[in-house]
């Protein structure tokens, strides 16, 4: 049933009779290569979303020469195709062309690529078309995609549970694989494919060491097989110390020839299993997990370590430039640029350095990290968290488009104005929300931040919008009186959050451990950075973290325009106003307010835009299916219930740190 959200944003509805009619004059005979797995699944794919869309099956595969025609194909597959070589080529191994020519007599719709994969890709960007109602007469699309690594990190640990996931356990049955290939596999790859998505990672950054045994390959090698037809590549999150868990050495030294030999043999023994593997995802030094540090040598010595085992058969190192050390320090801001800045240049080619977002840690909002565009000679991805650790788990509606596009339009000033930061990526990386309740993400419309990631992967020019648009039209309906409102409510439900939760560039308020309600008090935790109150730093004269040079001077990692932009109290954008400056609650705003007034109104606000929300979800009562609007509207509940949580929570304690009476109108909970 499309309506347990099982089939995602490929449910293929009939469309309305006129326009199926329409289509289908247009589309006629199928002409699609069957050979190899990716071309079978391109013509699957195609008959399954014709079927569906068009409410009668398309005319059978053939190459009967009369009537309209549906050409997919690559040079090699298709003779209609072969004489666009040249145009092919210079859209790259998974680029393709949409376009509608004649060919002698004949009407035909070409989807054409240099490679199968780009066919595939090809034959969902028209299925997008086709259930969004967009005209086809002209079509004339050529896409590449403009990152190389697109790619979901699962944080699934080898027992099923998911680390910071709210959909349920690990889609990945360990037990069972690798005999039962449990179809939902594929259904997975297919959702990847449909939106570019190339690689992903299976298990926890925090890694055991025992996914790199034999047995675990074998299975990792099943779901790889799986996979290759729909482009993408299997990695392994791995331990560095594996060679003392897993293989009873007794040191993970990575200048030691035996540690060396160790991950050679490693390497070539997954090789042997998975020939087109994609490499390692590393968490080293932090947060507890071994790494090279632990034997005096830096993150370069151990990404090399990896990444010349990976070296000869193609695969690359992900090293996360995530570290967070034991010591408690000045500002765990400024930890990963001071440990990394100065090794740029220090990596082997195949290593890639996988950088956060922000500099913190996933908060409904932070600066752009500064590392981007700090290390012109390393290739960097960028980590975004699809899961909601911090941003209220499945329940809360919460679309990340804007979070994704704010920081990938970012402009870091590296190379002068307009050096943003997708400018400075080559890939960039999800932590999924993916698990195996029956939505995969634990609400229907966190389904749309797993789609707007792979778009955003795709081309992180697009705007967060028009990918709200087309997943809206997808899931639910393509009508305009669905659509419109649709977006309204997700284009405004970050910042929604980031009002209930940390306005004003507030952070990691949220309660310890668990991270979902709020926490801003001090609560006796075991380290200062891991309380709240490390972070707003409230007191009697004001608020907010001092990261000017009068502070922990963190600002002066950015470029020299951006330092002084965000460390000037009159120019840093309100958004990030306590991110960076520690101010006086009687500090005047540009809104006319007191900073006290203004952040309780901002709490106040973020309550009310739930409300907004769950108005605008009444609306669509009778035009949503009812199965699908229940949920959506209960889950709206919680969310107004936990905004209001949070309001009152941190109005309270925030209020009991200021000594400032609640502004007028603002005494009992809106
Ligand atoms: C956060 C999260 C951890 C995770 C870590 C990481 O701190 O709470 O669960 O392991 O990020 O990204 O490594």
């Amino acid at each position: 049933r499309a309506e347990d959200g099982y089939a995602l944003w490929m449910r293929y509805a009939p469309l309305e009779p006129t326009l199926a009619a329409h289509y289908r004059t247009r589309l006629g005979q199928v002409v699609a290569p069957d050979q190899t797995a990716t071309q079978r699944a391109a013509r699957d794919e195609l008959e399954r979303g014709l079927g569906g869309l068009l409410g009668s099956d398309p005319q059978a595969p053939g190459t009967a020469a009369i009537g309209p025609a549906l050409v997919l194909g690559t040079p090699q597959s298709s003779a209609l195709i072969a004489p666009l070589r040249a145009q092919l080529q210079s859209l790259g191994e998974e680029g393709y062309l949409l376009k509608r020519t004649r060919v002698g007599e004949r009407d035909v719709l070409l989807v054409a690529a240099s490679r199968d994969i780009g066919v595939l890709y090809g034959v969902f960007h028209l299925l997008r078309l086709l259930q969004t109602g967009a005209r086809i007469d002209a079509l004339d699309v050529r896409q590449s995609p403009r990152l190389r690594l697109r790619v979901l990190n699962h944080w699934d640990n080898l027992d099923g549970y998911v680390e910071r996931g709210y959909a349920g356990q690990s889609l990945w049955d360990w037990q069972t694989l690798p005999e039962w290939r449990d179809p939902r596999y594929t259904d997975y790859a297919r959702a990847n494919a449909s939106v570019g998505i190339n690689g992903t990672v299976l298990n926890n950054v925090n890694a055991n060491a025992q996914s790199l045994a034999p047995q675990y390959l074998d299975k990792a090698a099943t779901l790889a097989d799986l996979f290759r037809p729909y482009g993408i590549r299997v990695y392994l999150s791995t331990r560095f110390n594996a060679p003392i868990e897993l293989g009873g050495l007794d040191t993970a030294d990575p200048l030691d020839p035996g540690v060396q030999r160790w991950w050679r043999d490693k390497a070539a023994e997954i090789y042997a299993r998975i020939p087109d593997f994609g490499g390692f995802l590393v968490k080293a030094n932090s947060e507890g997990q071994p790494g090279p540090q632990d034997y005096g040598r830096s993150h370069a010595d151990g990404a090399s370590l990896l990444a010349d085992a990976l070296a000869p058969h193609g695969g690359v190192v992900m090293w996360r430039a995530f570290v967070y050390a034991h010591d408690v320090p000045a500002d765990r801001a400024t930890q990963a640029y001071s440990e990394f800045v100065g090794l740029d240049g220090a990596f082997r080619p195949n290593v890639v350095l996988q950088v956060k977002n922000g500099p913190i840690d996933f908060q409904p909002r932070e600066p752009f990290h500064p590392l981007f565009g700090a290390m012109p000679r390393t290739p960097l991805m960028m980590e975004v968290q699809i899961t909601k650790e911090y941003l209220g788990f499945a329940t809360h509606l919460v679309y990340l488009g804007p979070l994704y596009e704010e920081v990938l339009r970012a402009d870091t000033r590296a190379r002068g104005k307009g050096s943003t930061v997708a400018q400075a990526l080559a890939g960039m990386a999800g932590v999924a929300n993916i698990g195996t309740d029956r939505t995969w993400s634990g609400s229907h419309f966190d389904q749309a931040n797993w789609y707007a990631f792979g778009r955003l992967a795709w081309d992180p020019r697009q705007s967060a919008g028009d990918i709200a648009a087309d997943w809206a039209a997808l899931t639910f309906s393509a009508d305009p009186g669905v659509v419109q409102p649709i977006v309204g409510m997700m284009m405004a439900s970050r910042e929604a959050a980031v009002n209930y939760m940390t306005p004003l560039g507030l952070h990691h308020l949220m309660a310890r451990g668990h991270h979902h309600g709020p926490g801003p008090w001090v609560d006796g935790g075991p380290r200062a950075d891991w309380t709240s109150v490390y972070y707003h730093r409230a007191d009697h004269s004001g608020i907010g973290f001092d990261r000017t040079a009068g502070g922990s001077n963190a600002v002066a990692q950015y470029s020299p325009d951006v330092a002084e932009q965000y460390g000037d109290l009159a120019r840093v954008p309100a958004p990030l106003l306590l991110w960076f400056h520690h101010v006086p609650w009687d500090h005047r705003m540009a809104s006319g307010r007191t900073l006290w007034d203004e952040l309780v109104a901002r709490y106040s606000q973020g309550v009310r835009q739930v409300q907004g929300m769950q108005c605008t979800w009444a609306g669509l009562q009778g035009r949503v299916d009812a199965q699908r609007h229940a949920q959506v509207a209960a889950f709206l509940r919680i969310q107004l219930r936990e905004a209001q949580w949070w309001r009152d929570a941190s109005v309270a304690y925030f209020q009991s740190v200021s000594g400032r009476p609640l502004p007028a109108g603002e005494a009992a909970p809106p």
